[in-house]
Formats: C-alpha cells, sequence, structure tokens
C-alpha cells in the first residue's frame, strides 16, 4: 500500500530515462529533507548521497521508500569522484548557514572554499551534469563555479543554475494569503539576486492579478528579501531555512529533470548566466530545456517600484558578482 499523497508514478515516457541526481551536502539539514523529496520522485533513477560525513546513514534511511530511485551514500573526499560519475544534476547544499544578525556574504570565507572544491570535483567528473547551486551567497558563488568551470575549459554557462526558486515560493505565500488567494493557483515572478535587496518580487507580474495598495507592494517586497532572516531569527541560533529550501530545490530540481527528459514549457526563475542587464549573472525566467537553459527570458513590464528597485540592487549584485570571480581566480 502506497499513501497516494506522496508517491508519484511518472508518465511511462519520463520512465524511459535513467537520470542520476548527485546532492552534495547530503547530511545537512537541507541535504537530509532535500534526499528525501529527491527519493520520492519517480523521475530519478539514481540518487547519490556526497557529505564530508553521516551520508551512508542518511542513504540507508532513505533508501528503504519504496520508490524508483537506487540511493547510494557517499562520504569523505575519496568518494566524490564516484558520487558524481554520472550525474546528470548536481544540487549543492554544502556549506555552513546563517545565524542571528549575519548576512549571506558573511558565509563567503568558509563557503567559497567548499564550492570552488567541489566544483573542481565536479569538472573532473560529470563535466556534462546540470548544476543547482544551493550554497550561499549564491549571488558569489555562481560566479566562484563559472571560474573554476572556465578554467578546467567546460564551462557551460546553460548548465548552471543559481537556485532562488524559496524566493519565488515565498512570495507566492505572502501574495495569496494577503489577498486571499488559493495559493496552489499563485505565481509571482522573482529577479535579481538571492541576498536582501537584491531579490525583488515582481508583485506587478503576480497571478491572479489582484489590487495591490503602494503599502502592500512595499511590506510584500519587503517580507519577501527578509524571509531567509525570518527563519534565522525564528530559528535563534539553530541554522536557516531547511525544510522549505528542501521543498524549493526539489521543485527545483524536477524542472530541470523535466526539461532535460524534453518537456516543453518548464519555466523557473533562476541565477543565471544572462544579458537582461548589465550584469553578468542576474535571476529572472528561464526556459529549461534539454541542454539545460533553453531561453533566458526577460523582465517584462516593470512598475515604477520595480524599477527604483531594480537599479537599486544593481551595485550590491555587481560587487558580490566581482567579489567570487576574483576569489576564485586568486585562490
Ligand atoms: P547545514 O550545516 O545543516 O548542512 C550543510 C552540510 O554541508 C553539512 O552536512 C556539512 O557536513 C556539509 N559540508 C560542508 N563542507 C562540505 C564539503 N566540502 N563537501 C560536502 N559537504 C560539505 O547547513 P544547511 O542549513 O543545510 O545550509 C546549507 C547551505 O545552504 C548554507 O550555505 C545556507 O546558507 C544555504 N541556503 C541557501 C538557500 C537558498 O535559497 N539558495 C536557502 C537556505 C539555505
Ligand atoms: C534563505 O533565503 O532562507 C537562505 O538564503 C538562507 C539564509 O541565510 O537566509
Amino acid at each position: 500500500m502506497t499513501f497516494a499523497g506522496l508517491f508519484r508514478r511518472a508518465a511511462p515516457e519520463a520512465l524511459k530515462h535513467q537520470r542520476k541526481v548527485a546532492i552534495l551536502g547530503a547530511a545537512g539539514g537541507i541535504g537530509q529533507p532535500l534526499a528525501l523529496l529527491m527519493k520520492l520522485n519517480p523521475l530519478v533513477s539514481s540518487l547519490s548521497l556526497y557529505d564530508i560525513a553521516n551520508t551512508p546513514g542518511v542513504a540507508a534511511d532513505v533508501s528503504h521508500a519504496n520508490t524508483r530511485a537506487e540511493v547510494v551514500g557517499y562520504a569523505g573526499d575519496e568518494q566524490l569522484g564516484e558520487a558524481l560519475k554520472g550525474a546528470d544534476v548536481v544540487i549543492i547544499p554544502a556549506g555552513v548557514p546563517r545565524k542571528p544578525g549575519m548576512t549571506r556574504d558573511d558565509l563567503f570565507n568558509i563557503n567559497a572554499g567548499i564550492v570552488k572544491s567541489l566544483c573542481t570535483a565536479i569538472a573532473k567528473h560529470c563535466p556534462e551534469a546540470v548544476i543547482n547551486m544551493i550554497s550561499n551567497p549564491v549571488n558569489s558563488t555562481v560566479p566562484i563555479a563559472a571560474e573554476v568551470f572556465k578554467k578546467a575549459n567546460m564551462y557551460d554557462p546553460k548548465k548552471l543554475f543559481g537556485v532562488t526558486t524559496l524566493d519565488v515560493v515565498r512570495a507566492r505565500t505572502f501574495y495569496a494569503a494577503k489577498k486571499g488567494l488559493s495559493v496552489e493557483d499563485v505565481d509571482v515572478p522573482v529577479v535579481g539576486g538571492h541576498a536582501g535587496v537584491t531579490i525583488l518580487p515582481l508583485f506587478s507580474q503576480a497571478t491572479p492579478k489582484a489590487t495591490l495598495t503602494d503599502e502592500e507592494i512595499d511590506a510584500l517586497t519587503k517580507r519577501t528579501q527578509d524571509g531567509g532572516t525570518e527563519v534565522v531569527q525564528a530559528k535563534a541560533g539553530k541554522g536557516s531555512a531547511t525544510l522549505s529550501m528542501a521543498y524549493a530545490g526539489a521543485l527545483f530540481a524536477e524542472s530541470c529533470l523535466k526539461g532535460l527528459n524534453g518537456e516543453s514549457g518548464v519555466v523557473e526563475c533562476s541565477y543565471v548566466a544572462s544579458t537582461v542587464t548589465d550584469l553578468p549573472f542576474f535571476s529572472s525566467k528561464v526556459r529549461l530545456g534539454k541542454n539545460g537553459v533553453e531561453e533566458v527570458l526577460g523582465l517584462g513590464a516593470l512598475s515604477e517600484y520595480e524599477k527604483k528597485a531594480l537599479e537599486a540592487m544593481k551595485p550590491e549584485l555587481k560587487s558580490s558578482i566581482q567579489k567570487g570571480i576574483d576569489f576564485a581566480n586568486q585562490n
């Protein structure tokens, strides 16, 4: 017997594809629930759980769910190559989370090195994989990954994604609650980056459309921008968003898998190499396909409020990008 709400059957077409997903940082706060959600996803045939320690236990636990994916746990540097070999999608939630009073940029000193070493291994063992970067500060870790891949001569900008889905998930939740809408029907694009004012929800494009006062737009925008901090404060020193992030990460990874499998009309917001603004990386709607990014979509019509916020975020986003590039090239 299965619980129909969690056990999902894939369309027969999808089952023809063998898809390996690797999670790096799989024993962590995000990694563990994300491992479970990917085990429940029928598009996954092989699930590789890597961390510096404790993954054999997580893998043994998750592997007992009676779903399609074969699960293997890998622990320690010497097993990283095997964990990555043949991966179609690599999800990276490895690194330290924030404590109250910290910005995401305060994580740079530790997480930049972790991301750099993991991306060096990806370049060697699964250069074709689609990368879902969760580790913060995303505004800098994605440029670090790009530089590492360029040095290894395998950089494909279509395959590198900063995961900003949690911002979209939050904007949908807050908008639906404010306007009394059914949250399942709501969508709100979120553009820019993934830190403070660089997170810009476009409530002027929210669907279904509801009337918002200027005060409501400002409050919803600020709540979305501060959503991560809201969780960090509530957890009071025990980390940042893990469960909602696992949910958002699973949604995004599923869209990547659907795209790889050739499904059409798969669109997500993500932080990618972009010419939508004058910044080299920017989050906007992206159409996903067999090669990763099929098309980076434009911003659409912005309200005056959004136009101002877009210009205001640029200096911070620019310097976070440059910080990542400099780190990758200096160390
Ligand atoms: P956590 O400390 O609970 O887990 C991190 C895991 O990474 C640990 O198990 C740790 O052992 C592992 N790790 C450390 N170095 C590693 C390495 N070299 N190789 C493999 N694994 C390694 O932290 P968490 O709450 O899961 O958060 C992880 C990261 O995700 C943080 O940087 C956090 O800021 C970020 N995050 C991003 C978003 C987003 O929206 N993009 C949302 C929430 C959290
Ligand atoms: C989030 O948005 O929840 C994450 O980026 C974690 C954090 O530090 O806020």
